[in-house]
């Protein structure tokens, strides 16, 4: 997607030296735009963990470029060594974020790829090629989500002509969140590159306001009409007639379509609900979890530090960047960073294969291949 005109991914290898992985640090955003050089393991198991990546895709992307970092670490003596810093690699970056099942299914796609090396030399291409497949397919699956969402969005104008689609989202599951489009985002963009006039309720998404920071800049870049709202408005909006549509994202839903996203979805998918305004999940299969059938039961859920409820940095009027503390100083505070959404309280999944109901059937319709098989 475009930053001031020029295309940006999220991540990719640097042009004249390909041992090292940048990204866009995500927690400078929408103020500062840094690009940060990730040279080893821990570079990138820090970078995930402290969210200067963030979002199911992208943490993915990341750990797989992390294991090729690993891969050109890795001891050269004998293979049996170097696998056995790639399976410790893969443990370390699987344990920077619990909740987004993208990770795991990274660091398992190329330890499987690299079982097939000969040699060092060969697990450093495998790694690299395998890096390069898994956001080339983010991006690419990404697109296609938006493809089959956009249908949805071009129904409901042609039952308001001139007016815009109100769609509401929740977090950031824009091409930040991806390696590029984003899963939400991307039938949004696709409507609106069509000539499609839609309009986004943006929830700014306490604590880390994802929303209001990331969303909010990616849409503006695109020239995107949105509003920022905070999180409680959703609700009244869709009491009134304001949301024509709900669209988010996921962090790792099951194959029966419980859907875990950022800690607030719940509430926005009751509401919709309350109000018949349809509340679609829009998410690649990297994300689907093909071993876990109760969300609510067997999804773990992030904890993050308090101090991510308890302060709030933004930028002063002469343009400093500024931490400034919100609650009484030892008030404590709880921080739980997803929540589930029953299968039932969704209307549909978009995937990079089409839409579907969130329900095994139908999910398992479009991808036979999982049937009776993680
Ligand atoms: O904690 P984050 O920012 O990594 O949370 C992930 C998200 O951005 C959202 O939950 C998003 O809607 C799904 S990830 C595509």
């Amino acid at each position: 997607m475009k930053v001031g005109g020029k295309h940006y991914r999220t991540i990719w290898l640097k042009a004249d030296d390909p041992s090292v992985v940048q990204i866009i640090d995500q927690r400078k955003l929408p103020h500062e735009f840094v690009i940060v050089d990730l040279k080893t393991v821990d570079d990138v198991a820090f970078a995930i963990r402290a969210m200067l990546v963030r979002g199911a895709g992208l943490i993915g992307a990341t750990a797989g470029y992390g294991m090729y970092i690993a891969a050109l670490h890795a001891p050269t003596h004998d293979r049996e060594a170097a696998m056995r810093y790639l399976v410790e690699a893969g443990e370390k970056l699987k344990a920077t974020r619990p909740t987004a099942v993208n990770l795991e299914w990274a660091v398992n796609r190329q330890l499987l790829a690299l079982q097939r090396a000969e040699s060092v030399e060969e697990m450093i291409a495998f790694a690299k090629d395998t890096a390069q497949q898994i956001a080339d397919e983010d991006a690419e699956f990404c697109r296609r989500i938006g493809e089959h969402g956009v249908s949805l969005i071009e129904a409901i104008a042609q039952r308001k002509p001139g007016e815009p689609v109100n769609i509401l989202t929740h977090c950031n599951a824009g091409w930040l969140a991806f390696v590029d489009y984003g899963s939400a985002t991307a039938p949004i963009y696709a409507a609106h590159d069509r000539g499609i006039p839609v309009h986004v309720w943006v929830d700014e998404t306490r604590p880390r306001n994802q929303g209001a920071r990331l969303t909010a800049w990616e849409l503006g870049e695109h020239g995107v009409p949105h509003t920022v709202i905070a999180d409680n408005v959703g609700g009244h909006l869709m009491q009134h007639g304001m949301v024509d549509l709900c669209i988010v994202g996921s962090d790792r839903t099951t194959y029966t379509g419980d859907v875990a996203n950022k800690v607030g979805t719940y509430l926005k998918a009751l509401a919709a609900r309350d109000n018949n305004v349809p509340f679609y999940v829009a998410l690649p299969s990297s994300t689907f979890d093909w071993t876990l059938r109760d969300g609510v039961r067997e999804i773990p859920i992030e904890q993050r530090n308090n101090e991510e409820v308890k302060y709030m940095d933004g930028r002063t009027a002469d343009g400093r960047i500024e931490t400034v503390l919100l609650t009484p100083e030892n008030s404590p505070a709880a921080n739980y960073a997803f929540d589930v959404t029953p299968a039932r309280l969704v209307t549909g999944l978009i995937t990079e294969r089409g839409i579907c109901e969130a329900n095994e059937e139908s999910i398992l319709r479009l991808y036979p291949e999982k049937r009776n098989k993680p």
